[in-house]
């Protein structure tokens, strides 16, 4: 974005470690180009060790905001002036926003998923959602549900039965909504999947190059049910493809990827974020192996 910046470029960010496969540069860039912002974004790579420097870098270099990635998401909280709920509630952060050096915490992969699903015209309020998986991003995904009175089923293998179990106390006494967590087999899957309206697989399976996977038998799926799949690569996993072949609505991790900057774009600059553009980016990069 060379050609634009100027003496009153703002620059954005995301800090992680590592950070050189993150999207989220070109998504960014490609929106400010977009809506003709004099700003730019760059991925900075930030020891575990260096964190708090970073954080207050933001503040002195007066950036408008970043996002924060693995290692960092937990540890960064106490570094920060406040929380939106969502985030408090989740106890991870992936977007700050920099506020004259008031710098709050906020959680998009949260809002993100939410907004993905009601952009596709999907409200799921009041409905109960099976998730499987049990990690940083089912942390988020079972807050974001629960939130919305959505009550989450956790299933996860054996061997995670316990993070799974953890991470269901946690969401039931943060959110009030019952959240349970099972053992991931059939016959869970099969009983839980009857009373669901949205299935989420927040698992790497079904991720490039185990693309033959999936954790779901094709006949569990049927045409009232919305499936949402976190994997972005491929953009249509073989879960997503036995799901449209079912008849249901589907929602691919490239929209929750998208969203989830959408939605921090929002936050910082206050506008409207050119989501076509952004996902027409993250498209380009999937497509071209760029990641
Ligand atoms: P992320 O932070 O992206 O969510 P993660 O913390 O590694 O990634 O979590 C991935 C989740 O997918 C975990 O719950 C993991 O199960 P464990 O808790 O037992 O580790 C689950 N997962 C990964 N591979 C899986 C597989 N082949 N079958 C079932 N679950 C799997």
């Amino acid at each position: 974005m060379t050609d634009r910046l100027s003496g009153k470029s703002k620059t954005c960010a995301v800090i992680g470690d590592p950070v050189e496969h993150s999207m989220s540069p070109a998504m960014h860039n490609a929106a400010f180009k977009e809506i003709g912002l004099d700003w730019v974004y760059v991925a900075l790579r930030v020891r575990a060790e260096k964190l708090a420097a970073a954080i207050e870098r933001v503040r002195a270099f007066d950036m408008p905001g970043i996002n924060v990635t693995i290692p960092h998401k937990i540890q960064v909280i106490p570094l920060l002036d406040g929380l939106n709920p969502l985030a408090e509630k989740i106890g991870a952060v992936n977007t700050v926003v920099n506020e004259n050096g008031v710098l709050t915490g906020f959680n998009t992969d949260a809002s993100g998923f939410l907004r993905a699903l009601t952009e596709n015209g999907i409200r799921p309020e009041g409905t109960s959602g099976v998730i499987l998986g049990a990690g940083g991003a089912s942390r988020a995904i079972s807050f974001a549900l629960a939130n919305t009175r959505v009550a989450p089923v956790i299933l996860n293998r054996a061997s995670g039965l316990e993070r799974a179990k953890q991470l269901a106390a946690t969401v039931s006494k943060t959110t009030g909504t019952e959240t349970i967590a099972l053992e991931l087999n059939r016959g869970n899957l099969t009983d839980a999947l009857k009373k669901a309206d949205i299935l989420v697989n927040s698992t790497s399976v079904g991720m490039s190059p185990d693309t033959e996977n999936s954790l779901v038998p094709a006949e569990l799926l049927r045409p009232d049910l919305v499936v949402y799949d976190i994997v972005y690569n491929p953009v249509k996993t073989r879960l997503l493809r036995e799901a449209e072949a079912a008849g249901a609505a589907t929602v691919s991790g490239v929209d929750m990827l998208v969203w989830q900057g959408a939605v921090a774009f929002e936050l910082w600059t206050g506008k409207k974020p050119p989501v076509d553009i952004m996902k027409k980016v993250v498209m380009k990069h999937l497509s071209e192996g760029n990641i």
